[in-house]
Protein backbone atom coordinates (compact mmCIF):
# COMPACT_ATOMS: atom_id res chain seq x y z
CA UNK A 1 0.00 0.00 0.00
CA UNK A 2 1.36 3.54 -0.88
CA UNK A 3 2.34 5.37 1.70
CA UNK A 4 0.47 8.94 2.13
CA UNK A 5 3.20 11.84 2.31
CA UNK A 6 2.28 14.20 4.68
CA UNK A 7 2.63 17.54 3.29
CA UNK A 8 2.73 20.84 5.97
CA UNK A 9 -0.01 22.91 5.72
CA UNK A 10 1.02 26.33 4.05
CA UNK A 11 1.44 28.98 6.61
CA UNK A 12 -0.31 32.28 6.12
CA UNK A 13 1.38 35.23 7.45
CA UNK A 14 -0.44 37.17 10.79
CA UNK A 15 0.04 40.12 9.09
CA UNK A 16 -1.81 39.01 5.39
CA UNK A 17 -4.78 37.50 7.37
CA UNK A 18 -5.17 40.79 9.24
CA UNK A 19 -5.11 42.86 6.49
CA UNK A 20 -7.27 40.63 4.56
CA UNK A 21 -9.68 40.15 7.73
CA UNK A 22 -9.54 44.17 8.06
CA UNK A 23 -10.58 43.94 3.75
CA UNK A 24 -13.75 42.42 4.35
CA UNK A 25 -14.63 43.99 7.61
CA UNK A 26 -14.49 47.17 5.49
CA UNK A 27 -16.64 45.75 2.61
CA UNK A 28 -19.35 44.12 4.76
CA UNK A 29 -19.87 47.77 6.55
CA UNK A 30 -20.29 49.48 3.53
CA UNK A 31 -22.46 46.96 2.20
CA UNK A 32 -24.69 47.33 5.55
CA UNK A 33 -24.65 50.98 5.19
CA UNK A 34 -25.86 50.73 1.65
CA UNK A 35 -28.44 48.72 2.55
CA UNK A 36 -29.54 50.84 5.65
CA UNK A 37 -29.42 53.82 3.09
CA UNK A 38 -31.34 52.06 0.56
CA UNK A 39 -33.93 51.16 3.36
CA UNK A 40 -34.39 54.44 4.52
CA UNK A 41 -35.09 55.98 0.92
CA UNK A 42 -37.66 52.85 0.48
CA UNK A 43 -39.67 53.99 3.81
CA UNK A 44 -39.19 57.74 2.40
CA UNK A 45 -40.50 56.43 -0.70
CA UNK A 46 -43.54 54.96 0.96
CA UNK A 47 -44.08 57.44 3.38
CA UNK A 48 -44.40 59.90 0.48
CA UNK A 49 -46.37 58.06 -2.15
CA UNK A 50 -48.96 57.17 0.96
CA UNK A 51 -49.47 60.73 1.66
CA UNK A 52 -49.99 61.17 -1.75
CA UNK A 53 -52.43 58.84 -2.00
CA UNK A 54 -54.37 59.93 1.25
CA UNK A 55 -55.27 63.51 0.03
CA UNK A 56 -56.65 63.34 -3.20
CA UNK A 57 -58.67 59.88 -1.37
CA UNK A 58 -59.04 61.99 1.77
CA UNK A 59 -60.98 64.70 -0.87
CA UNK A 60 -62.90 62.41 -2.54
CA UNK A 61 -64.47 61.46 0.58
CA UNK A 62 -65.55 64.30 1.52
CA UNK A 63 -66.80 65.81 -1.70
CA UNK A 64 -69.25 62.41 -1.29
CA UNK A 65 -70.38 63.31 1.44
CA UNK A 66 -71.35 67.22 0.22
CA UNK A 67 -72.95 65.25 -2.58
CA UNK A 68 -75.05 63.15 -0.04
CA UNK A 69 -75.77 66.17 1.95
CA UNK A 70 -76.49 69.14 -0.47
CA UNK A 71 -79.55 67.69 -2.34
CA UNK A 72 -80.84 71.05 -4.10
CA UNK A 73 -77.08 71.74 -5.92
CA UNK A 74 -77.61 74.39 -8.51
CA UNK A 75 -76.20 71.82 -11.44
CA UNK A 76 -73.29 74.07 -12.34
CA UNK A 77 -71.92 73.64 -9.14
CA UNK A 78 -73.03 69.77 -9.19
CA UNK A 79 -71.16 69.08 -12.50
CA UNK A 80 -67.78 70.89 -11.28
CA UNK A 81 -67.60 68.92 -8.37
CA UNK A 82 -68.54 65.56 -10.19
CA UNK A 83 -65.47 67.29 -12.93
CA UNK A 84 -63.02 67.68 -10.25
CA UNK A 85 -63.64 64.28 -9.10
CA UNK A 86 -62.89 62.98 -12.26
CA UNK A 87 -59.29 64.94 -12.39
CA UNK A 88 -58.70 63.70 -8.88
CA UNK A 89 -59.32 59.99 -10.05
CA UNK A 90 -57.03 60.52 -13.52
CA UNK A 91 -54.56 61.82 -11.04
CA UNK A 92 -54.88 58.89 -8.81
CA UNK A 93 -54.82 56.10 -11.90
CA UNK A 94 -51.74 57.86 -13.11
CA UNK A 95 -49.88 58.02 -9.89
CA UNK A 96 -50.75 53.85 -9.72
CA UNK A 97 -49.52 53.45 -12.93
CA UNK A 98 -46.41 55.69 -12.42
CA UNK A 99 -45.48 53.33 -9.29
CA UNK A 100 -46.09 50.13 -11.31
CA UNK A 101 -43.51 51.15 -13.84
CA UNK A 102 -41.14 52.29 -11.03
CA UNK A 103 -41.76 48.94 -9.41
CA UNK A 104 -40.98 47.12 -12.79
CA UNK A 105 -38.30 49.31 -14.11
CA UNK A 106 -36.54 48.66 -10.49
CA UNK A 107 -36.69 44.54 -11.01
CA UNK A 108 -33.20 43.56 -12.36
CA UNK A 109 -35.26 40.52 -14.30
CA UNK A 110 -37.22 42.30 -16.69
CA UNK A 111 -36.47 42.22 -19.84
CA UNK A 112 -37.17 45.03 -22.53
CA UNK A 113 -38.65 44.52 -25.61
CA UNK A 114 -35.95 45.77 -27.89
CA UNK A 115 -36.41 46.15 -31.56
CA UNK A 116 -34.63 48.10 -34.00
CA UNK A 117 -36.28 51.13 -34.46
CA UNK A 118 -35.94 54.50 -37.00
CA UNK A 119 -35.06 57.25 -34.84
CA UNK A 120 -36.58 60.23 -36.57
CA UNK A 121 -39.59 58.43 -37.50
CA UNK A 122 -40.06 57.26 -33.64
CA UNK A 123 -39.46 61.27 -32.97
CA UNK A 124 -41.80 62.80 -35.40
CA UNK A 125 -44.59 60.50 -34.51
CA UNK A 126 -44.09 61.39 -30.80
CA UNK A 127 -43.89 65.30 -31.68
CA UNK A 128 -47.14 64.81 -33.70
CA UNK A 129 -48.78 63.13 -30.70
CA UNK A 130 -47.83 65.86 -28.37
CA UNK A 131 -49.13 69.15 -31.06
CA UNK A 132 -52.86 69.02 -29.45
CA UNK A 133 -51.78 69.66 -26.09
CA UNK A 134 -49.19 71.81 -26.46
CA UNK A 135 -51.61 74.48 -28.70
CA UNK A 136 -54.44 73.54 -25.73
CA UNK A 137 -51.65 74.65 -23.07
CA UNK A 138 -51.11 77.83 -25.41
CA UNK A 139 -47.04 76.61 -25.85
CA UNK A 140 -44.87 77.26 -29.18
CA UNK A 141 -43.73 73.84 -30.04
CA UNK A 142 -41.06 73.06 -32.35
CA UNK A 143 -38.93 70.39 -33.88
CA UNK A 144 -35.54 70.12 -35.32
CA UNK A 145 -33.74 67.10 -36.61
CA UNK A 146 -31.01 67.16 -39.14
CA UNK A 147 -32.61 66.17 -42.37
CA UNK A 148 -29.95 63.56 -42.93
CA UNK A 149 -30.63 62.05 -39.64
CA UNK A 150 -30.77 58.30 -40.94
CA UNK A 151 -30.16 56.57 -37.54
CA UNK A 152 -31.71 52.93 -36.26
CA UNK A 153 -31.27 52.31 -32.22
CA UNK A 154 -32.62 49.28 -30.39
CA UNK A 155 -35.14 50.46 -28.05
CA UNK A 156 -38.27 49.43 -26.06
CA UNK A 157 -39.87 51.84 -28.11
CA UNK A 158 -42.61 51.91 -25.84
CA UNK A 159 -40.96 52.37 -22.84
CA UNK A 160 -38.96 55.39 -24.75
CA UNK A 161 -42.13 56.88 -25.21
CA UNK A 162 -42.92 56.91 -21.77
CA UNK A 163 -39.33 59.23 -21.04
CA UNK A 164 -39.97 61.38 -23.94
CA UNK A 165 -43.86 61.72 -22.23
CA UNK A 166 -42.62 62.68 -18.40
CA UNK A 167 -40.14 65.12 -20.45
CA UNK A 168 -43.11 66.77 -22.57
CA UNK A 169 -45.11 66.28 -19.31
CA UNK A 170 -42.86 68.56 -17.43
CA UNK A 171 -42.27 71.21 -20.22
CA UNK A 172 -45.39 71.59 -19.95
CA UNK A 173 -46.05 71.42 -16.21
CA UNK A 174 -43.53 73.75 -15.59
CA UNK A 175 -43.56 76.72 -18.27
CA UNK A 176 -46.63 79.31 -18.68
CA UNK A 177 -48.62 80.43 -21.84
CA UNK A 178 -45.89 81.48 -24.57
CA UNK A 179 -43.48 79.93 -23.48
CA UNK A 180 -41.49 77.31 -26.26
CA UNK A 181 -41.19 73.70 -25.83
CA UNK A 182 -38.69 72.61 -28.38
CA UNK A 183 -37.58 68.72 -29.44
CA UNK A 184 -34.44 68.16 -31.14
CA UNK A 185 -31.75 65.35 -32.02
CA UNK A 186 -28.68 65.02 -33.47
CA UNK A 187 -25.89 62.11 -33.86
CA UNK A 188 -22.61 62.74 -32.04
CA UNK A 189 -20.43 60.20 -32.87
CA UNK A 190 -21.71 56.54 -32.63
CA UNK A 191 -24.56 58.08 -30.10
CA UNK A 192 -27.81 60.09 -30.35
CA UNK A 193 -28.88 62.78 -29.04
CA UNK A 194 -31.75 63.73 -27.60
CA UNK A 195 -33.08 66.84 -26.14
CA UNK A 196 -36.36 68.28 -25.04
CA UNK A 197 -35.65 71.86 -23.94
CA UNK A 198 -38.55 74.51 -22.62
CA UNK A 199 -38.04 78.05 -21.48
CA UNK A 200 -40.31 77.76 -19.00
CA UNK A 201 -39.37 78.04 -14.80
CA UNK A 202 -36.72 76.27 -14.77
CA UNK A 203 -34.83 74.38 -11.88
CA UNK A 204 -32.83 76.08 -9.13
CA UNK A 205 -29.30 74.70 -8.37
CA UNK A 206 -30.01 73.33 -4.52
CA UNK A 207 -32.83 71.52 -6.86
CA UNK A 208 -30.96 69.98 -9.84
CA UNK A 209 -28.44 66.96 -8.47
CA UNK A 210 -32.00 65.50 -6.74
CA UNK A 211 -34.16 65.11 -9.63
CA UNK A 212 -33.72 62.19 -11.05
CA UNK A 213 -34.31 60.99 -7.24
CA UNK A 214 -37.39 58.58 -6.82
CA UNK A 215 -40.81 61.65 -5.58
CA UNK A 216 -38.10 64.50 -5.24
CA UNK A 217 -40.31 66.96 -6.34
CA UNK A 218 -38.48 70.74 -5.99
CA UNK A 219 -41.55 72.77 -4.73
CA UNK A 220 -41.55 69.98 -1.89
CA UNK A 221 -45.41 71.05 -1.40
CA UNK A 222 -47.02 67.59 -1.18
CA UNK A 223 -50.25 68.89 -2.17
CA UNK A 224 -53.19 67.34 -3.82
CA UNK A 225 -54.42 68.30 -7.50
CA UNK A 226 -52.53 68.39 -10.94
CA UNK A 227 -49.36 68.60 -9.89
CA UNK A 228 -46.90 65.62 -10.39
CA UNK A 229 -46.02 63.06 -8.08
CA UNK A 230 -41.88 63.01 -8.04
CA UNK A 231 -41.83 59.67 -10.13
CA UNK A 232 -41.56 60.59 -14.24
CA UNK A 233 -37.56 61.45 -14.18
CA UNK A 234 -36.59 58.17 -11.63
CA UNK A 235 -38.52 56.26 -14.09
CA UNK A 236 -36.71 57.78 -17.15
CA UNK A 237 -33.54 57.11 -15.60
CA UNK A 238 -33.93 53.62 -14.89
CA UNK A 239 -35.46 53.47 -18.41
CA UNK A 240 -32.46 54.85 -19.88
CA UNK A 241 -29.99 52.40 -17.76
CA UNK A 242 -31.40 49.56 -19.01
CA UNK A 243 -30.76 50.78 -22.43
CA UNK A 244 -27.34 51.56 -21.45
CA UNK A 245 -27.95 55.14 -22.33
CA UNK A 246 -28.10 58.02 -20.50
CA UNK A 247 -30.12 61.41 -19.38
CA UNK A 248 -28.91 64.68 -17.62
CA UNK A 249 -30.46 68.31 -17.30
CA UNK A 250 -29.10 71.79 -17.68
CA UNK A 251 -31.10 74.80 -16.17
CA UNK A 252 -31.02 77.79 -15.01
CA UNK A 253 -33.98 78.99 -13.44
CA UNK A 254 -36.19 81.07 -14.52
CA UNK A 255 -34.83 81.06 -18.01
CA UNK A 256 -35.37 77.04 -18.65
CA UNK A 257 -34.57 73.56 -18.64
CA UNK A 258 -32.78 71.29 -21.05
CA UNK A 259 -33.26 67.42 -20.53
CA UNK A 260 -31.13 65.31 -22.95
CA UNK A 261 -31.05 61.59 -23.56
CA UNK A 262 -28.09 59.37 -25.49
CA UNK A 263 -28.54 56.26 -26.47
CA UNK A 264 -26.33 54.41 -28.67
CA UNK A 265 -26.90 54.29 -32.45
CA UNK A 266 -26.48 51.19 -35.03
CA UNK A 267 -24.46 53.06 -37.73
CA UNK A 268 -23.63 50.96 -41.08
CA UNK A 269 -20.11 50.05 -41.04
N1 LIG B 1 -38.87 70.95 -17.30
C1 LIG B 1 -38.81 71.21 -15.99
N2 LIG B 1 -38.76 72.48 -15.55
C2 LIG B 1 -38.68 72.77 -14.22
N3 LIG B 1 -38.66 71.82 -13.25
C3 LIG B 1 -38.72 70.54 -13.64
C4 LIG B 1 -38.80 70.16 -15.02
N4 LIG B 1 -38.83 68.82 -15.08
C5 LIG B 1 -38.77 68.38 -13.81
N5 LIG B 1 -38.71 69.40 -12.94
C6 LIG B 1 -38.61 69.30 -11.46
O1 LIG B 1 -38.19 67.98 -11.15
C7 LIG B 1 -39.15 67.33 -10.32
C8 LIG B 1 -39.17 65.86 -10.64
O2 LIG B 1 -39.73 65.64 -11.92
P1 LIG B 1 -40.55 64.30 -12.19
O3 LIG B 1 -40.94 64.23 -13.62
O4 LIG B 1 -39.77 63.17 -11.62
O5 LIG B 1 -41.82 64.45 -11.25
P2 LIG B 1 -43.18 65.23 -11.44
O6 LIG B 1 -43.30 65.79 -12.82
O7 LIG B 1 -43.29 66.17 -10.30
O8 LIG B 1 -44.24 64.07 -11.24
P3 LIG B 1 -44.58 62.83 -12.18
O9 LIG B 1 -43.63 62.85 -13.33
O10 LIG B 1 -44.37 61.66 -11.28
O11 LIG B 1 -46.00 63.02 -12.60
C9 LIG B 1 -40.46 68.05 -10.59
O12 LIG B 1 -41.34 67.95 -9.51
C10 LIG B 1 -39.98 69.49 -10.81
O13 LIG B 1 -39.80 70.12 -9.57
MG1 LIG C 1 -42.92 64.42 -14.47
Amino acid sequence: MEKKRYTKPQTIPREELERALFQANEELSQANEKLNRQEKERMELFRNLSHDLRAPMTALVSTIGLLREKKDMPETEYQELLDMMARRLKNLSAMLDEIFLLGQMENPQLELKLEEIDAAALLEEFYYSCEADGKYAKRSLSLSLPEDLQCMIMVDAQKLVRVLDNLFTNALRYSKDGDEIALSAQLIGEKLQICVSDTGVGITPEDLPHVFERSYRADRSRTPGDGGHGLGLAIAKSIMDKHGGRIWVESVTEHGSSFFLELPALLEK
